[in-house]
């Protein structure tokens, strides 16, 4: 298994950049993921790793090894596609053979292999049917199996869960990183999908128009997003934003918003960032929010019962805001209701920058 190491890489397509100077590091024996929105350019960003396009600047190294101008079948990689691209005229068998077979590998090795990504992946009693007979699920599953045969140093996954409905996507997901980890894989993973990203990452790489916005742990990037674009994207319900001035307060300073909105602010957690009558984001997870009297109160216009727990909507501060509480809360529409907020980020009001430790 190889490690990766991508700098500086742009390409474009015509007049359009894609990729503007993406470097990502991915160590031997990670689960990468790219993670962004709709055309901000992860499969431009697998592709280019795979050699199915050309970077127009930058480099690309497998280990040691300058992958950059080298054919997609020279590097040693296996592509999972989300449309799976089985040859519809061909058993799953012969579908997991056929890429060793290009390669003139020797017929007993190509039996053994198959036998084993089989058994790996519960092929064995599907072997013999044509791709039209599998379900989308066991589909997905013959073309990790060919991905698997290959023995790449690196797997590349686009959004190969996307054709699959949402109980099994749960579940394949699960079977994916164990694979990976019974392999002892490097693999870089692309989905637009945050929580995919979440659960399955070692390490999470989130791109926004052709730009990674910030690279670290799962959790680290969710707990101490870089930017208000990274915060709003990671985590579902999102987190709420409340426009804010900071000003001087007793003992401090403290983020002021319509609707006598008032929020103490931790001099520890943001510094020097903290200037009287500075135009900022405030931002707030919906499950960061607890019952308490804490001089905040959320004006509930409606509330999502979901069973284990609840979702209070309404206005706090001069904005829509969603909270999170315990499915006994006795919470009504219409009432004030009087929160803490646990945790709080700041954002620049023009940059979207963090404000935390920032200067
Ligand atoms: N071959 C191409 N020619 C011209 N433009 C392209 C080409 N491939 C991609 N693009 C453009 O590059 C941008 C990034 O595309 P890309 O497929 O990398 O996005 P993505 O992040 O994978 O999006 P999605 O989540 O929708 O798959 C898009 O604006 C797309 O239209
Ligand atoms: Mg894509």
């Amino acid at each position: 298994m190889a490690s990766v190491h991508v700098r500086d890489l742009r390409k474009r397509f015509g007049k359009t950049e894609v990729l503007k100077g993406v470097s990502v590091e991915v160590p031997n024996g990670s689960f990468a993921v790219l993670v962004g929105p709709s055309g901000c350019g992860k499969s431009t960003l697998l592709r280019t790793l795979a050699g199915l396009e050309e970077a127009d600047e930058g480099t690309i190294h497998f280990d040691d090894r300058d992958v950059t101008r080298l054919a997609p079948r020279d590097r040693d990689i296996a592509m999972v596609f989300q449309s799976y691209a089985l040859y519809p005229h061909l058993t799953v068998r012969d579908n997991l053979a056929f890429g060793l077979r290009l390669r003139k590998t020797p017929e007993a090795e190509i039996a053994a292999r198959v036998a084993e990504a089989s058994e790996t992946l519960g092929l064995g009693p599907l072997l013999e049917r044509l791709p039209k007979a599998l379900s989308g699920g066991q589909r997905q599953r013959v073309a990790m199996g060919r991905a698997i045969v290959r023995r790449p140093s690196l797997f590349l996954f686009d959004e190969p869960l996307s054709n699959l409905d949402a109980a099994l996507r749960a579940q394949v997901r699960v079977d994916i990183r164990k694979l990976h980890d019974r392999l002892g894989a490097t693999s870089v993973y692309v989905t637009h999908d945050q929580v995919e990203a979440m659960t399955l990452a070692d390490v999470i790489f989130v791109l926004n128009k052709g730009v990674v916005e910030q690279a670290g742990a799962p959790l680290e990037v969710f707990d101490r997003p870089a930017t208000k674009f990274v915060a709003a994207f990671l985590g579902s319900p999102a987190m709420n934003f409340v426009d804010v001035r900071i000003e001087r307060a007793e003992g401090g300073f403290r983020a002021a918003g319509q609707r006598g909105l008032s929020v103490a602010l931790d001099a520890a957690t943001f510094g020097d960032s903290l200037e009287d009558g500075r135009a900022a984001v405030l931002g707030v997870r919906p499950h960061e929010v607890e019952l308490g009297e804490g001089g905040v109160s959320l004006a509930v216009d409606l509330v999502e019962a979901l069973g284990p727990e609840s979702y209070a909507h309404g206005d706090l501060g001069g904005g829509a805001f969603v909270a999170r509480l315990d499915a006994s809360s006795p919470v009504k529409k219409g009432e004030a209701l009087p929160i803490r907020l646990r945790t709080v980020h700041l954002f620049d009001k023009e940059t979207g920058t963090s404000l935390r430790g920032a200067r």
